[in-house]
């Protein structure tokens, strides 16, 4: 086997969003793309000599040719080894824990997560370091200089492996195991959660719906929710991967899942509903009649997790990003341990979880999970809800409607304007910093603001510092509004609004959620000046 090295030139743009490097597919297929950046990866990580890592990815347009790519590369830069799932369909969270199982150096997650998929739409590659976790900025900016610099790539000249396969073979030197990543998985679930409970859950009749969205839960739902736990065949829909996810959008929230909220709101509605995403790291959950926000989901499950076997002990400490609503900080507060508050993006939870700080970390952006990886989980989310369930012999309705009565509810609501002019929306976040000097005191909308300011985050475990993260302006009463552009976007900007308003303890926790997040949202468009500034102020998706 002869290493060939390639000469080229760097490609701009190659930054890492808030996830990895995420573009439209055709700029990923175009030569040299998706090459300068797994080796400007190999590069910043001091080279591939000896080391092991995991590839696959969650099925989209372009999976197959980017994996055999990989593998190749790897062989080019002297791995030693290669594990790849078969078919090379591999969860983000699967990922993370064949990482970790593995004692690897790193992996490449192919997915960009909930976006659609196709050659018309959106690809990603995602590197995560030996902690199962996705690389920390440290890292990321390390890859994207070698990026700016790069003049040469190795690779293989050899045929592409069978993935279809469970088994070994090689390159020269390096090993390839294509392995079933779902079973290893499933080990690590039963390690977690009480499978007999929630077997004796769904034996009781039990009634349940996970829509896969066409994405890659599909093997591991079924797998798990219908051959192991016993519900009914057909309670997975949508549970074969697709290469363009049916033409869907494969992000679970009330817009994109909305054939699961239809079913959920009618009369007839299963026990629960939930779903997940492109990758498999977002979770939906809803009862009948009754939507979970991914902060009050967060909140629940912390509250009530010792009711499962993995958490009995009790948890270190629960995380959030910072546009999470606080409705897990009153959990932790109740619980008498640590709370912390993150800039958005899962690889801030990294150190936290390394440094045994907390236990439980989650997401207003429908991401939930715990220091059984280093990924968030949507699997996980759904099964630790089923183990509650299970103890506790209540709707999920009940359960949220009982968390409310003990620690108020934290009405929220997140509003994203899409494909917004970049220029257009730099300019409005500039205006916002411009006003942090004045704004307290100021009245808009019948609310007074009480403190105005830009997220900035020190990491307590190693000391960095991540700086605008965010605006974030509050007013008196319990409102906060955050302003934040995405990292996440393949187009133009878009422009998020996050809106809270707390009810307290004793208050009213029946009121529908856009009437009670009224005046928070009319002080953020008066004091933003949106419709002027980005020509805006109908969102394209609420959640
Ligand atoms: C990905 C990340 C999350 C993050 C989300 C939203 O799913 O894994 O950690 O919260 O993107 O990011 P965005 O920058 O688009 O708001
Ligand atoms: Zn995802």
């Amino acid at each position: 086997m002869k290493i060939e090295t390639i000469k080229t030139t760097p490609i701009d743009g190659q930054m890492p969003g808030t996830s990895g490097l995420r573009k439209k597919t055709r700029v990923f297929m175009e030569p040299r793309y998706l090459e300068n950046f797994i080796q400007a990866t190999f590069d910043a990580i001091g080279g591939g000599t000896g080391k092991t890592f995991i590839v696959g990815g969650d099925g989209r347009f372009f999976n197959k040719d980017a994996i055999q790519t990989i593998i190749k590369m790897a062989a080019g830069n002297g791995a030693a080894g290669v594990i790849v799932s078969q078919n090379g369909i591999l969860s983000t969270p699967a990922a993370s824990h064949l990482i970790r199982l593995n004692k690897a150096d790193g992996g490449f997650i192919l997915s960009a997560s909930h976006n659609p998929g196709g050659i018309d739409e959106d690809f990603g590659v995602k590197f995560n370091a030996q902690n199962g976790g996705p690389a920390p900025e440290g890292l990321t900016a390390k890859i994207f200089d070698a990026t700016t610099s790069i003049e040469q790539y190795k690779t293989v000249d050899v045929d592409d492996v069978d993935l279809s396969s469970i088994g070994t073979t090689h390159y020269g030197d390096m090993q390839i195991h294509v392995v079933d990543a779902v079973t290893d998985y499933q080990a690590l679930m039963e390690t977690l959660f009480d499978f007999a409970a929630i077997r004796a859950l769904f034996a009781s009749g039990f009634t349940m719906r996970f829509d896969a969205m066409h994405a890659v839960t599909g093997p591991y739902a079924t797998a798990i929710l219908e051959q192991t736990l016993g519900a009914a065949a057909g309670t997975v829909v949508n549970g074969i991967p697709l290469e363009d996810f049916g033409k869907g959008h494969p992000d679970p929230n009330p817009i994109w899942a909305k054939d699961l909220m239809d079913l959920m709101m009618s009369d007839a509605s299963p026990d629960i509903g939930a779903a997940s995403d492109g990758d498999g790291d977002r979770n939906m959950i809803v009862g009948h009649g009754a939507y979970v926000t991914p902060s009050d989901s967060l909140a629940i499950l912390a509250a009530n997790a010792h009711l499962a076997p993995a958490y009995s002990d009790g948890l270190a400490g629960i995380a959030r990003s910072m546009p999470t609503s606080a409705a897990s900080d009153r959990v932790a507060a109740k619980l008498g341990i640590g709370s912390y508050e993150t800039p958005t993006g899962w690889k801030f939870f990294g150190n936290l979880l390394d440094a045994g700080k907390v236990t439980i970390c989650g997401e207003e952006s429908a991401g939930t999970g715990s220091s059984h990886v280093r990924e968030k989980d949507g699997l996980w989310a759904v099964l630790l809800w089923l183990n509650i369930l299970a103890m506790r012999k209540q709707s999920v309705a009940d359960i949220v409607a009982d968390h409310w009565n003990t620690f108020g509810r934290d009405y929220y609501s997140r509003y994203d304007f899409e494909a917004v002019e970049t220029e257009k929306a730099n300019k409005m976040m500039q205006d916002l910093r411009g006003q942090f000097g004045e704004l307290v005191g100021q009245s808009h909308a019948g609310l007074t603001v009480t403190s105005a300011d830009e997220f900035s985050y020190l990491d307590p475990v190693d000391g960095s510092i991540s700086k605008n993260q965010g605006v974030r302006i509050a007013f008196d009463g319990g409102g906060r509004a955050v302003f934040r552009l995405s990292g996440t976007g393949t187009q133009g900007a878009t422009v998020r609004l996050y809106l809270e308003q707390y009810s307290g303890q004793g208050g009213d926790i029946g009121l529908d959620t856009q009437t009670a997040l009224q005046n928070v949202r009319d002080a953020a468009f008066a004091i933003s000046a949106m419709e002027a500034t980005i020509g805006r102020i109908v969102p394209d998706v609420i959640t």
